[in-house]
């Protein structure tokens, strides 16, 4: 019989109490530093309150320059590191896995907060030159004076390395999922399509060449990641442009095994973002679900679901159904920090979850 939500999910010597996992979500809430504040302490630590399996933070840029506002959260440095360990701690007290997604937003880098309306920052606003596979800005590919530099061979290098000492630095301040983000048109991905990259050296050309980098960053983080705690890869399944050569599903497919053999032990399934053109065919409940299935009918690597996952009832027939390993809850978290716990009343799975002892007497605990 399949398992469904409230069961626990062993990954290597990790055990997770339960399938659902916090998406990473950005929150532009640091100050221009990098530094985890006391929001995300307490937006994470709601979030572990509130009953989840994984509760994984926002991208946190492994360089600087890898932020997609000044506000985001980094670990490029020791005190970065310092500031996020409170938050893994109370996370893991309160139950949940705490994880960790490993970032760099490459050309879409360096713009305002969404509240601000996410414009391009220019220097001398604070802002800065961003990296791509190819010198082609976003969203305007020709925007002039061109804000976006190709990556040379020794930029790629020091990427692999600022990613590793960010694992390092993860792994040191107590987390226990690494997620490698290789989506939404960030910069793995940007290398991953055909769209953006336009290389012609061993990281780019055909498949082998795009993948190349995403498959030695996921192979090099797993070499410091321990041995007993999972890494997952975030990918976008298609970067959703059937009208021109791009990044397909079926791409994704062929990678997923790819990804299994350096290390990655579940592939989290996400969609789009590489190009303003992007055409999504539906943004209802489950739309990238099928993504997910089709992954993982070519990897032995656990799959996640993201994407309009909003009821319990759906979270676990996806569970139940074998669509999925792990449901990833993105907005409905922000809506209700407290998802799980109000997903196991639902379920009626209450004595599979905790509610905190503080707050027994109000569920007649
Ligand atoms: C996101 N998303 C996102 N994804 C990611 O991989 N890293 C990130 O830092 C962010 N940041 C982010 C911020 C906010 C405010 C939102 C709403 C979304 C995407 C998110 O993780 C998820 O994949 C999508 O929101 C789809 O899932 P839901 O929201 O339909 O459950």
């Amino acid at each position: 019989m399949s398992e469904d939500l409230f069961a626990p999910l062993s990954i290597r010597e990790t055990t997770v109490r339960n399938r659902v996992m916090v998406s990473p979500m950005c929150q532009y809430s640091c100050d221009e530093d990098g530094l985890a504040t006391d929001w995300h302490e307490t937006h994470l630590g709601s979030r572990a309150t509130g009953g989840a399996g994984i509760v994984m933070t926002e991208a946190t840029a492994i360089e600087p320059r890898g932020r997609i506002s000044p506000n985001d959260l980094g670990i490029w440095s020791d005190d970065h590191a310092d500031a996020l360990a409170p938050i893994a701690e109370f996370a893991k007290d309160r139950g949940a896995t705490p994880a960790i997604q490993l970032a760099h937003a490459g050309r879409k880098a360096s713009k305002t907060p969404p509240w601000d309306g996410s414009e391009p920052l220019q220097p001398d606003e604070g802002g800065w030159e961003t990296l791509a596979p190819s010198a082609k800005p976003y969203p305007f590919e020709d925007a002039t004076p061109p804000r976006t530099r190709k990556m040379t061979r020794n930029d790629i290098d020091g990427l692999k390395e600022d990613f590793v000492a960010a694992a390092e630095r993860a792994r040191d301040a107590g987390f226990e999922i690494a997620e490698v983000h290789a989506a939404h048109g960030y910069l793995l991905h940007e290398f991953l399509s055909p769209v953006t990259n336009q290389r012609d050296d061993e990281y780019g050309g055909d498949f082998e060449g795009r993948t190349r980098l995403v498959r030695e960053i996921t192979e090099e983080v797993r070499g410091v990641w321990p041995d007993d705690k999972p890494v997952f890869v975030r990918v976008s399944a298609t970067d959703w442009l059937p009208d021109r050569e791009s990044w397909t599903v079926e791409d994704t497919a062929e990678l997923a095994p790819l990804l299994a053999e350096v290390g990655a032990d579940l592939v989290d399934v996400s969609a789009g973002g590489i190009h303003p053109d992007q055409q999504i065919p539906s943004s209802g409940p489950n739309y990238q679900v099928p993504y997910a299935e089709r992954v993982s009918e070519n990897t032995d690597a656990l799959v996640g679901a993201v994407g309009g996952i909003t009821e319990p009832k759906q979270a676990d027939a996806l569970i139940r159904n074998d669509r999925a390993d792990l449901a990833i809850v993105g907005r409905e978290h922000l809506r209700d920090p407290y998802f799980t716990l109000h997903a196991a009343e639902e379920l009626d799975a209450g004595d599979r979850v905790e509610w905190p002892i503080q707050y027994r007497r109000a569920v007649g605990k």
